[in-house]
């Protein structure tokens, strides 16, 4: 399963980078507004430095909402750097962006995917990558993981080559989750990332080594 950040904070970028497992990092306009970034040409430099840390996709997500904007900046956004991936909307005019900008050979992560059939129409249309929101529906009291499984199990009877990246992940078990329904990309913030590592008997029995150690070598 990979791992991608989702943020657009380049210090969690790298530390993430520094553990060594990280594969990419995801990113959307709120979390751009979240670290100050405003304008297009910052926009554009912020995610080439997001690209000179991580060894892996960037997706870069366009704002425009009609298929003439959103192909126009899935062009500028994936000539930044042949890592990023445009990341699109599931709306009608998204889906008609999706085939044309995957037919001209740019990656596209389709986002904002709520049910098994917007995952399908992306599919088709050639998404690199579609994205089912899990936090934003069990919110409302729906079944994130559930759409994951279903989306993961949908496409390996179809045969579809598009990977699903679990998103909108709030808290460590839903990476677990993740893992157990066969979601091929999580992408999280850093802190449920770090959570993977927590154990009270991993902290107890540090602590039990090296005063054993200590006792004995002083
Ligand atoms: C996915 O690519 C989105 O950027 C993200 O996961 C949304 O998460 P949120 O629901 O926590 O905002």
């Amino acid at each position: 399963m990979k791992f991608f950040i989702d943020t657009a904070n380049l210090d969690d970028i790298r530390e993430a980078q520094a553990l060594g497992i990280l594969d990419g990092v995801t990113t959307n306009p709120s979390l751009m507004a979240r670290e100050g970034i405003k304008g297009e040409k910052n926009i554009q430099e912020h995610y080439k430095k997001i690209c000179d840390i991580v060894d892996g996709d960037v997706s870069a997500e366009v704002i425009s909402t009609d298929f003439e904007g959103m192909v126009k900046e899935g062009e500028t956004l994936a000539a930044l750097h042949p890592r990023i991936v445009v990341k699109i909307p599931i709306i009608k005019e998204g889906v008609k962006a999706i085939k044309y900008l995957t037919e001209k050979g740019i990656r596209v992560n389709c986002t904002l995917v709520f049910t098994p059939g917007q995952a399908l129409l992306a599919a088709k249309a050639g998404a690199s990558y579609v994205s089912p929101f899990i936090g934003r529906l069990d919110d409302i009291s729906e079944d994130g993981i559930g759409l994951v499984k279903q989306i993961v199990d949908m496409f390996n009877y179809y045969g579809y080559e598009t990977e699903v990246l679990a998103a909108s992940i709030r808290h460590t078990r839903h990476i677990i989750q993740c893992m157990e329904v066969g979601a091929d990309v999580i992408t999280s913030p850093l802190q449920p990332i770090l959570g993977l590592l927590k154990h009270p008997l991993t902290d107890a029995g540090l602590e039990k080594f090296l005063a054993d150690y200590k006792k004995v070598n002083g």
